[in-house]
């Protein structure tokens, strides 16, 4: 039987793979991914792995990989429309006979409808008698003017268990309905239903189509926890939506600021800069960064200052320089966010700092000079030091040159000696890595190109890989890269299934699942997981690389081989190679 995409969608936002995969599995998390020992292959170390961000699970011990809907056929021996009644009776959700038609598809218009009202609830509220503590917070003490207020639709949810419940039912919803929209909350007792936002100042997340989608709620003082969001619902993912991004979508130009919080996003709208977003209460996602890729081309990185604003700030550099995005970081000095800094040193200063946001290089080096008292000679050298040891990882050579003169002013050495000693250093790393590689392709543990099935199969992951995350690539992909070029046929099979299911609609590994055998659903999977451990590249460079590697290799018949060359020639051919790839 055909499965309504509506019905999976629905299946797969309720079914958190981890979730799932935790009442089989005892699982330990660190970060967007959580490993256990693998249920399908006897093992001592972990190497079962599940992906948050893709909902999917990989290991890398028997291969075996897919998302929670292969899990449970695997491990409950299933087949495909089995494990989705499972699981469809798992959390609750009815599994669509043939005729029936699917709630999913009335649910959505009806939670934008309750979160419409219940924004313009929380909207009166603060304008109304009982609003007073949320407009001394808001326009008093964080200074918001009515205008901002009135842009960004802010509101106030009283004290109390049930006001917005009230008003709700008042307007004929149920709560039932509410409690999809998570406007309202069940207590543990399972029965009783109460308001989840109360005695909060409330900021509507509003996304591009200007519909209500969630909501988050600040404390009015110190008490935690500070913020209180919506869960995701059938129509929020936290992960995919930006706060803000109604605005700054329509702002022209090819820049986006990227703050932390909320406020620092309106402070920054009410200084008159409307280019920037922020997430939801969650760190930066791959999913997020490719939003972003959509809007523009270089993203100014406007963290708060403190330690784990930093350690943001350099999550968020890889993730959005993986989709091909520039960026360049704030250096906020005597303020810890945006918002403290334009009220204490005002707009222009802000602007200034904004025209003055520094690359990488220039933010590390900046990190690392604030460590150390540089009127203190033997500080001034311990800098130079950490500071050369730096640049010699910067890959670019004029890059490298002028941080070499910006240190040399710096602190009175002398260019020369500081731009010897990073060469140096730099030297070293590539004679290393020159030597390595070179002795791995003489053993046969790297082949370049010589070994076809390495090579290729790296390009032919990667270019399932770009398919599989960006969706829109497809006819770009097509117009490229012909079937005939993959080497095995399970590989073809991948390609062209996923190139069809994007075709009618959505290809995760979901709609996968339901059309590709159980190996090459385990192939999909590791491609995949190794796109979160950003060990294969999907930008649009990587893709050209992959392509070129595919089509270089159907023109080319013969194969070196490299197993018999001397180190020299092994390290001419590696040369070679890297030549021909930039
Ligand atoms: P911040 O604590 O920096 O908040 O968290 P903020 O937006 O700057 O707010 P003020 O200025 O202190 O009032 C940054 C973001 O992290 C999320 C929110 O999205 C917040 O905007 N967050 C923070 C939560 O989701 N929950 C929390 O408890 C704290
Ligand atoms: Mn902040």
């Amino acid at each position: 039987m055909a499965i309504p995409q509506s019905f999976l969608d629905q299946l797969k936002m309720s079914c958190d793979i981890e979730t799932i995969v935790s009442s089989y599995v005892s699982l330990k998390r660190s970060g967007r991914t959580s490993k256990g020992l693998c249920p399908f292959h006897s093992e001592k170390t972990a190497s079962f792995t599940v992906y948050h961000d893709s909902q999917s699970f990989f290991c890398y011990g028997c291969q075996k990989g897919g998302d929670v809907i292969t899990f449970i056929r695997e491990i409950e021996h299933l087949d495909y429309v089995e494990a989705l009644r499972f699981l469809a009776e798992r959390v609750g959700i009815p599994f669509p006979e043939e005729e029936q038609e699917d709630p999913s598809l009335r649910i959505k218009p009806l939670i934008y409808e309750i979160n419409r009202a219940a924004a313009h609830y929380f909207h009166s509220c603060l304008r109304g008698e009982q609003g007073a503590p949320g407009r001394e917070y808001l326009m008093g003490q964080r200074q918001l003017s009515t205008k901002t207020v009135t842009k960004y639709g802010l509101g106030y949810a009283p004290p109390g268990w049930d006001n917005l419940r009230n008003y709700l039912r008042g307007k004929g919803y149920s709560d039932e309905q509410m409690l999809q929209a998570a406007v309202v909350s069940r207590g543990r007792d399972g029965k009783s239903v109460y308001d989840t936002f109360r005695n909060r100042v409330i900021f509507p997340i509003i996304d591009i189509r200007k519909n209500v989608i969630g909501f988050g709620g600040r404390v009015l003082d110190d008490s935690k926890p500070k913020y209180l969001n919506s869960p995701d619902t059938p129509v929020f993912k936290k992960s995919r939506n930006l706060f803000s991004l109604n605005f700054a979508k329509n702002v022209s130009g090819d820049k986006l600021i990227l703050a932390e919080g909320y406020m620092d996003v309106i402070a920054m709208n009410q200084a008159g800069f409307e280019n920037v977003v922020a997430t939801l209460g969650t760190a930066l996602t791959p999913e997020q960064a490719r939003l972003m890729a959509t809007y523009a081309k270089e993203i100014i990185i406007a963290y708060d200052s403190d330690g784990p604003g930093r350690t943001a700030t350099n999550r968020a550099v890889g993730l959005l320089e993986e989709v091909g995005l520039k960026t360049r970081i704030l250096d906020m000095k005597g303020a810890k966010d945006p918002d403290e800094f334009i009220k204490k040193y005002g707009v222009e200063r802000f602007k200034m700092l904004i025209d003055d946001a520094r690359n990488v290089t220039e933010y590390q080096i900046g990190v690392i000079r604030a460590k150390y008292d540089l009127g203190a000679p033997d500080q001034q050298s311990a800098y130079l030091q950490e500071a050369t040891a730096y640049l010699s990882t910067v890959p670019n050579k004029i890059e490298r040159e002028i941080y070499a003169g910006k240190l040399a002013a710096e602190t009175g050495a002398l260019k020369e000696v500081i731009r010897e000693s990073i060469d140096a250093a730099f030297n070293r790393r590539v004679r290393a890595a020159r030597k390595k590689e070179a002795s791995d392709i003489q053993s046969g543990r790297l082949d370049l190109y010589a070994g076809k099935r390495r090579a290729n199969g790296m390009a032919e992951d990667g270019i399932l890989g770009c398919l599989y995350l960006h969706p829109d690539w497809g006819g770009y992909i097509l117009g490229r890269v012909s079937e005939e070029m993959f080497s095995t046929d399970d590989t073809r099979e991948i390609y062209r299934t996923m190139l069809r299911l994007q075709q009618e609609g959505e290809c995760t590994l979901t709609e996968l699942g339901g059309a590709l055998s159980e190996g090459q659903m385990n192939q999909i999977s590791g491609i995949v997981a190794r796109v979160s451990e950003q060990q294969l590249s999907v930008t649009r460079e990587a893709l050209e690389d992959y392509i070129r590697t595919l089509e270089d290799y159907s023109r080319k018949q013969e194969i070196e081989k490299v197993q018999d060359l001397s180190i020299d020639e092994a390290s001419k051919l590696a040369q070679q190679i890297r030549q021909r790839k930039q």
